[in-house]
């Protein structure tokens, strides 16, 4: 095998109270192309200052080539750019799960799922947004005390319908990181706590009332909504609608809003005159994760 083509999902990290922990994929794709050449690496499909070797497709691909011993060059076309770049929704997740899955997929497959995804998540930094962005659906994860990560993925019910908000702006995640405080009370941990440790359960359920209440968050969201312009009006416009929660999508700049029927055209209509180009899109659940397409 010389070539394969590998589709990666969008995805939602945090879902609220699951900060730093839990996320979801979500149908909208980026698509890449990995071919194996003698020599070099060629990457096409982007801007001219990221085609080079530290695009994160090609730093995962060679990663994953370093450790089981193989020549890494390649040609790397970007077929398709569905997720938004800098907005929240895990687009350098997508770039490293791609290049992981591919070098393991173009070599015979060496290396295991999870050996991938802890390559990946070293890239990356942490799990929340590789571990649903390859392995689908909803994903709570946590790492050891030697930062191996481990993952658990639950279905999610058909019940819910995810509409993602989409700003023009960004919000730079080092800026909304830096936005947090150093120490939580403790009502606030516990708060968090108890709503997390029923998160996977109330996405599976798909249950409106515990989702309303467990997706709620201290430890994050407040201390960032001042980085989101106009959020606050966005978030009504959310819940006029029939939201039954609204929270930031990673760390911004997309929020993401849970409903039990479909309320994205409404919510167009309520936000397309307020500033800072907000739409609003419905998207399914990915659950197949990172997966070869033909
Ligand atoms: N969990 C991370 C955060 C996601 O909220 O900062 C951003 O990559």
């Amino acid at each position: 095998m010389n070539k394969i083509k590998v589709r990666v999902p969008a995805t939602s990290a945090n879902l609220g109270s699951g900060f730093d922990c839990c996320g979801i994929a979500l149908e909208l794709y980026n698509v890449f192309e990995y071919e194996k050449i003698p020599k070099g690496v060629i990457i096409i499909g982007c801007e001219d200052e990221y085609a080079n070797e530290n695009n994160l497709a090609y730093v995962a691909y060679k990663a994953v080539c370093d450790k089981i011993g193989v020549n890494p060059s390649v040609k790397i076309t970007i077929l398709d750019t569905g997720v938004p770049v800098s907005r929240g929704l895990g687009s350098s997740a997508t770039l490293i799960c791609s290049g992981a899955y591919a070098a393991n997929k173009l070599h015979g497959c060496p290396l295991s799922k999870e050996e991938v995804f802890e390559i990946c998540t070293e890239l990356e930094g942490h799990p929340d947004n590789v571990a649903p962005a390859l392995f689908g659906a909803f994903c709570t994860s946590v790492t050891d005390m030697h930062n191996n990560p481990y993952t658990v993925r639950t279905h999610v019910s058909k019940r819910i319908h995810f509409t993602v908000l989409i700003p023009d702006f960004e919000v730079k995640t080092q800026d909304a990181r830096a936005a947090l405080p150093q120490m939580v009370k403790r009502e606030d941990a516990v708060y968090n706590m108890s709503r997390v440790a029923l998160l996977a359960s109330a996405f599976k359920s798909g249950d409106p009332e515990l989702l309303r209440i467990v997706t709620k968050d201290r430890l994050h969201q407040r201390y960032r909504k001042p980085l989101f312009k106009n959020i606050e009006d966005v978030e009504n416009a959310a819940y006029e609608c029939g939201a039954i929660s609204f929270m930031i999508s990673g760390a911004g700049s997309t929020c993401l809003c849970l409903s039990t029927k479909s309320i994205e055209n409404k919510l167009n209509e309520k936000i397309k005159n307020m500033p800072n180009g907000w739409v609003a899109k419905e998207l399914k659940i990915s659950k197949y994760g990172t997966k070869e397409v033909e």
